[in-house]
Order: structure tokens, then sequence, then C-alpha cells
């Protein structure tokens, strides 16, 4: 009778009711293979300190690989029958080890928890998927940025508006947009970067809060498992999901990054503003309205966002009451985690795609620009250059031409007739020779502005073969750092799968009948 596995104190069964809401199983479903290579690291350990014989050790390890196998191909946590006792389990670490009690018997199944608690082990698991999360996403984002370089690279001399108070500002270009993105996205690929070393500490042998007496070696299970380095404290490792909230503290970050560029790309594939068109794969229609071409996905990273922050809220609003030790309350931090990795996985990736894709409408754009009246500081600039004017005076010149050009129907600056710059010009009391005031209103246009613009991190085509170089640089630091990580992960995980093997072959010989 399974539900006596864990139930020694209790005479009766769980309610049903309580089982349900109680229940970690479904969601479990994605910590399954972390939790079973835990289990089996943790089984080797006892195995090296005489808690398992090595007879004992090789029937849990293949019965635990049995059940992995079955769980990929069968799904065994979704296809539990519902009067097989087993889907009485309140989760995942139950399911396992009843699961191996089944197969094996109390006598050797029941010797596998030893030394360790469901406390230390469910933040194992976390541990282990957060950190491939981790890898995932830096990976994601790094794609992401070197799509933006390469539509960057067609783009250097593409002029568009840059607006603040989302009013027309200064002449930009396309590029210089996406390669402030970019920049942004090594932020938040640095941030997650450094929440690795936090997430990537073992909490395995902490048992339920205080430790235990059997002789484990935890720096053994640390070391099979890929982790560089222990969690020291026993409380400190079952009870805090600090590193946890940091890492979604990165998501909600970088997934406010993507929802800005979200609205970047929303409002200029609006009909006004015209400046990219997204590629039908990537739009929506409507129902009704035949014409429509919607930047659904767009907008569903928008809202996703929201949904990723709220869960950040929730995750802190979840911890900040709970005293030091494990509760239950924890195991609703999970589908949390697991479902803000998937919404930015897949948020990263909608948008390369669409990056990819989208064309940049030129003509409109410079059209639009040529219309603005973007290029006015560029003018005043030129004056103060030229006649080392206060700019404040210029300032007000340029603002006084702009507001007779705007009651004029909008002309831009450079159609302003001369009589009429003349007039302003007395009635500024500014000392500038006219004829190269003319001269300067004509020359100023949006496609030479961003040549005069010349500072560190602006829009000339110079800066900005600069800044893809630097972008690049600090790439490739992260593609290193990445690979490094994997390297190492993956070389645990490829010789604990050998140490498994090696420690299970007699098994595997007596099933084969050898
Ligand atoms: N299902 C639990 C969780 O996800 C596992 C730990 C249970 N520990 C306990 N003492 N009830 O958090």
């Amino acid at each position: 009778m399974i539900q006596i596995l864990y139930r020694s104190r209790q005479k009766e069964t769980l309610d049903k009711d309580v089982l349900n809401f109680l229940s970690s199983l479904n969601q479990d479903i994605n910590i399954l293979n972390y939790d079973i290579l835990g289990t089996q690291a943790h089984c080797l350990m006892l195995n090296k300190i005489g808690i398992l014989t090595s007879d004992e050790l090789s029937k849990i390890l293949s019965s635990l690989s049995k059940i992995k196998y079955e769980s990929k191909n069968k799904g065994i946590i979704q296809n539990l029958p519902s009067n097989n006792e087993l889907s009485l389990s309140e989760d995942i670490h139950e399911l396992i080890e009843s699961l191996v009690i089944q197969d094996l018997g109390i006598d050797i199944g029941g010797k596998m928890h030893t030394g360790r608690s469901r406390n230390d082990q469910v933040v194992l698991d976390i541990r282990m998927k957060v950190r491939d999360d981790v890898i995932d996403i830096c990976e994601l984002i790094i794609k992401f940025i070197k799509s933006l370089i390469e539509k960057s690279k067609e783009h250097t001399n593409t002029i568009i508006s840059l607006y603040t108070h989302l009013q027309q500002a200064q002449i930009g270009t396309v590029s210089h947009y996406l390669l402030s993105y970019s920049f942004n996205l090594l932020r938040d690929l640095e941030r997650l970067s450094y929440s690795f070393d936090k997430i990537n500490l073992s909490p395995l042998g902490s048992c339920a809060i205080g430790g235990t007496a059997i002789p484990i070696d935890r720096n053994y299970t640390a070391s099979l498992l890929g982790f560089q380095g222990l969690l020291e404290n026993s409380i400190d490792a079952t009870s805090s999901r600090d590193s946890m909230i940091e890492y979604l503290s990165c998501l909600s970050i970088l997934m406010s990054t993507l929802s800005r560029i979200a609205e970047d790309f929303i409002l200029w594939s609006t009909s006004e503003f015209n400046y990219i068109e997204l590629s039908d794969k990537f739009s929506s229609t409507s129902s009704v309205m035949p014409q429509k071409k919607n930047p659904d996905p767009l907008e569903i990273i928008r809202s996703r966002t929201s949904i990723v922050i709220g869960m950040l809220l929730t995750s802190l609003s979840l911890v900040k009451n709970l005293p030091s030790g494990y509760h239950r309350d924890l195991q609703d931090l999970k589908p949390i985690l697991f479902n803000s990795s998937t919404i930015v996985k897949e948020s990263l990736l909608i948008m390369k795609g669409i990056t990819d894709t989208f064309k940049v409408n030129k003509k409109n754009a410079l059209h639009l620009a040529n219309k603005s009246y973007g290029v006015s500081l560029d003018i005043a600039e030129q004056i103060v250059i030229k006649y080392n004017i206060p700019f404040r005076k210029v300032h007000k010149l340029i603002g006084t031409l702009v507001q007779h050009a705007v009651k004029n129907e909008n002309i831009p600056l450079s159609q302003i007739s001369k009589d009429d710059v003349n007039k302003i010009l007395k009635f500024t009391h500014i000392k500038i020779d006219l004829d190269e005031l003319m001269f300067i209103l004509k020359d100023t246009t949006p496609e030479k502005s961003i040549f005069f613009r010349k500072s560190y991190g602006s829009p000339n085509p110079m800066q900005q073969k600069d800044m893809v170089k630097s972008i690049e640089k600090s790439l490739l630091v992260y593609c290193k750092l990445l690979s490094r990580r994997k390297e190492l992960l993956s070389a645990a995980l490829d010789n604990l799968e050998k140490v498994i093997i090696l420690n299970t072959i007699g098994e595997s010989k007596k099933n084969n009948g050898g």
C-alpha cells in the first residue's frame, strides 16, 4: 500500500480532494529527468559510503533508468491509471520512490531515500532545470542579437525619425535603433549569465533542514551532477529561493526589453507610420475586415511580459512571509519558474523571426523625416559651430522659423522665403549672414544630418560600425562563457551516465539473461 510509504503516522489515507489540491504531479513532468539523475547520483554516493551494496545500487540504478525510459515513451505521469495506487502520489519524488519500491521491494528500494529529504531534493531538481533554462535563454538572446546586427548592416544609412514623447525628435537610422536593442539585450544577457553562478550550486545532502547523521559526501554528488559548488548551510539550502527570484527578475527585465521592441515594431507597422511591413508569416488578420494585417505576435509578447512580471510579483509575495525552513507554499514557485522560462524562450524565438523577416519602407521613412522638423537641432548646431553664438539664442531663432513654417502649411524650413528668414533674423537680433543661413537651412537634410553628428554613440554610420564591433566583441565573450558552461555540464552528465552504466552492468546482464 503506497500511501503507507510516507504516511507512517497517519492511520487514514489522504482525502481525495485534498490530494488533488496538494499534488504537484502534473507540473513535476518538467523535473522528472532531473529528479532521476539526482537520485542516481545520490545512490552512487550511498554505495560509496557503504549504505547500498553494489548489487542494491545496480538494481536501483537500472530501475530508475527504466522509469526514465518509460516516462519518455509512455508518459508515466500522464498515463497513470486512476485506479492505480501510485496515482495517489503527491509529487514526482513520492511517485519515483514508490515505483522503485514496487519494482524492487522495500528492502532495496526503501534504502534510496537515506540521508536526504524531498526538501533538498526538490531544490536540486529546480536548480538543475533552471540552470539548463538559463543556458537556453542565453543562447536565444545571442541569436536574437545576431539577427539584429545582420538586419542593422542592411540599414546603416536608412533614415528614420527618432522620437521623444512620441513626437518626432531627431533624425536617426534604422540600424541605430536595432543596435540600441542589441546593447540592451547584452545587459539582459549579462544579468542572466551572472545569475547562473548562484543557481549552479548543489543543495543535495542538506536533508530536511538540519543535515544528517549518515556520513554522506555532498561534494561527490555535487560533482557528479555538474555543480560548481555547494550551498554551504542546510537551512539556507532548503529555505532560500532568492536565486530563483533573481532569475525571475532577470526574465522580467528581459521581457520588458522585448516588449519595448515589440511596441516600436507595432507602431512602425501602422499605416500612419508605415516604416516597416511584417512578414505575412508573422501577422494575423481579422475575421471581418479583409484588409487587416495585425501584429498579433508582437501584441502577445507585450501581454506575456505582463504575465512574467506578475509571476515575479507572485513569487516575491509567496516567500516574503515564510519563516525559514521548507513550507508547501514553495511548491507553487515551480510552475511560475517553468512557465516564465517557456514564455521567454518562445518570445525570443518570435522576436528573432520577426526581425529576420520584416521589410523597411525606406522611401516612406525618408519622406516622413523630410516632412518633420527633425533637423532643427542640427541646423541650430551648424550655426553655433560657425558663429559661436550662444545656443540659447539660436534655439530662439530656429524655434521662430519652425513656428513660421508650421503656420504656412507645414513647409520645410528650407522653403521659407529669404525675405521671411531675414525678418525673423532681425526680430531675434541675431547677427549672422543671411545667405549663409539660407545655405545652412537648405544644406541640412536628414541624410546629411547623420553625418554632421559625430558624437560617440550617435547614428553617424562610422559610430555604428564601431558599435557593431563592440557588440560582436562582447558576444564573443558570452559565447565562450556559454560553451564553457555547456562543456562542463555535459562532461559531468556524460560521466554520470558512464558511471551509471558501469554500475548497472551486472543488472542489465541479468535482465538480458547474461
Ligand atoms: N512537491 C514538493 C514541492 O514541490 C516537494 C517537497 C515536499 N516536501 C515536504 N516536506 N512536503 O515543493
